[in-house]
């Protein structure tokens, strides 16, 4: 409807009653609460949404990130991601992120000055970290270290205090590289090597994970540019699995390490971060350009997925994965060529071309070749996802913020369709049949 008969309202006719009801639309978007006066009878609880995966549910307002998945648009506090990406920096962008404005000079000196701060971890910490098995995944070893600074920080349960959120700010985002290098060094047996503050936040993070017996660790400028710029492309992206699990145990009110410790986690998973160690897996698996035919036809019958392709939102080519293909040439100059960039680049033209792909609007998302720069510049498979919470660090605390002071928010606390038994009388353990007793006993049943 157009013109001045236009309502911001739903009329919805509930056919098992004949009721009318007019839900407001607010934003494009109806509160599912308002559904909840749809009844049959006064006893009826109210209409629900089902909704499993939040394919069609806002559970925020936000301001930090937009996405058009059609158009492949990403913008951070409004700014197109391919100019954050071309001009600013990590830090620059981190501050954006959570503050919501581009710093000054002044700014971005005194924040990049505290982030720098923060960059040590308690010594104990280096005791946690020791008590990890040598092949932990760093991932693994990741979220256990970040939910175990809660303990060393317990003022930072005081979530309602600006000074005490920005502390929280500066200790994350600078100490989780700190113990991201731990992590892998913990895992092939070296010693950890202490933040260098002169170096810029890649440039230390290269330096804590490679550095041997120099005296001090230089940085590849090209390498540490292509990082630093990976960094920026990671740092939001709007309610994700992660950035929801994040605001979520946040609703909670716990604080923030615990909750970001939840966001790493979900994170780890091979539909979300761990994709990009997955496309690695995946090409090695196929072991040559002569095999990628068949692979394609395995997936298309359902034997696996295509990983680093497909995206909840984008139905385009994701706009991060176009500037990491161009990074990737750059750092692979340097380097030398990734051997499975070929594989990839012709497993990416087959599938671009093929009908299941086209059909179903799958692209190649941003973990689809930043695997294989992560590869070239030696960080092991295992730290790829490790590499992605670093990123996301700015973007998860910026959403924590927006919900702690989100005035809406509530604790989060889904509702579900119930369709288990009805009620029933309880049954004495003599009484019950006696099938699965007698198999426990022979040993052949494991409960
Ligand atoms: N390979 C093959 N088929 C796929 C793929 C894929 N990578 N992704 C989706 N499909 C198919 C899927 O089988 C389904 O087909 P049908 O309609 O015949 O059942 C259809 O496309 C829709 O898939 P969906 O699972 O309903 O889509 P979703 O929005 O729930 O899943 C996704 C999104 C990212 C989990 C999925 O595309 C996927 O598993 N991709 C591979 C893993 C990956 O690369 N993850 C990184 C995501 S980007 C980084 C991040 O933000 O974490």
């Amino acid at each position: 409807m157009t013109g001045s008969n236009q309502r911001n309202s739903l009329t919805v006719t509930d056919n098992r009653t004949g009721n009318t009801y007019e839900l407001p639309i607010e934003h494009g978007t109806i509160r599912s609460t308002d559904l909840r006066q749809i009844k049959v009878d006064d006893g009826d609880f109210g209409l629900l949404g089902y909704d499993p995966g939040y394919l069609n549910t806002a559970s925020c307002k936000s301001s930090i990130t937009y996405i058009d998945g059609d158009k492949g648009i990403l913008r951070y506090r409004g700014y197109p991601i391919e100019q954050l990406a071309e001009k600013s920096s990590f830090l620059e962008t981190a501050y954006l992120l959570i503050k919501g404005e581009l710093p000054d000079k002044e700014r971005l000196a005194v924040w990049t000055y505290n982030i720098r701060y923060h960059s040590l971890t308690h010594a104990n910490l280096t005791k946690f970290m020791d008590g990890f098995r040598y092949d932990a995944h760093p991932m693994g070893i990741l979220v256990g270290t970040i939910g175990a600074l809660s303990t060393f920080y317990p003022d930072a349960k005081d979530i309602d205090h600006e000074e005490s959120r920005k502390l929280q700010v500066r200790r994350l985002i600078g100490k989780i590289p700190t113990l991201a290098a731990m992590s892998f060094r913990h895992s092939y047996g070296l010693p950890y090597v202490l933040p260098e503050n002169d170096l810029s936040f890649a440039g230390n993070f290269l330096s804590m994970m490679f550095k041997m017996m120099e005296r001090h660790y230089q940085p590849n400028p090209v390498i540490e540019k292509a990082l630093d710029v990976l960094f920026i492309l990671h740092a939001d992206h709007e309610q994700n699995c992660s950035t929801n699990a994040v605001r979520s145990v946040g609703s909670s009110r716990v604080d923030p390490y615990s909750a970001i410790a939840a966001g790493c986690a979900a994170l780890y998973g091979p539909l979300h971060g761990g994709a990009n160690e997955a496309v690695i897996h995946m090409l090695e698996k196929i072991g040559s350009i002569d095999k990628i035919p068949e692979f394609i036809k395995s997936v298309k019958s359902g034997e696996g997925r295509l990983m680093g392709f497909g995206h909840r939102v984008y139905k385009n080519y994701d706009p991060r994965a176009k500037i990491i293909k161009k990074i990737a040439f750059d750092v692979f100059e340097e380097t030398g060529k990734n051997p499975l960039l070929d594989m990839a680049i012709e497993l990416e033209r087959i599938a671009l071309e093929d009908d299941y792909f086209v059909r179903r609007k799958l692209y190649p998302n941003v973990d689809f070749y930043s695997g294989l720069i992560y590869q070239a510049i030696g960080f092991p498979t295992e730290m790829f996802p490790v590499l992605f919470a670093i990123g996301r660090t700015p973007g998860w605390l910026a959403q924590w913020i927006e919900h702690v002071k989100d005035a809406e928010q509530k604790i989060a606390r889904p509702r579900q369709i119930y369709l288990g038994e009805e009620a029933r009388n309880f049954v004495p353990i003599e009484e019950r049949p006696k099938k699965i007793a007698d198999e426990v006993k022979l040993g052949i049943c494991r409960l």
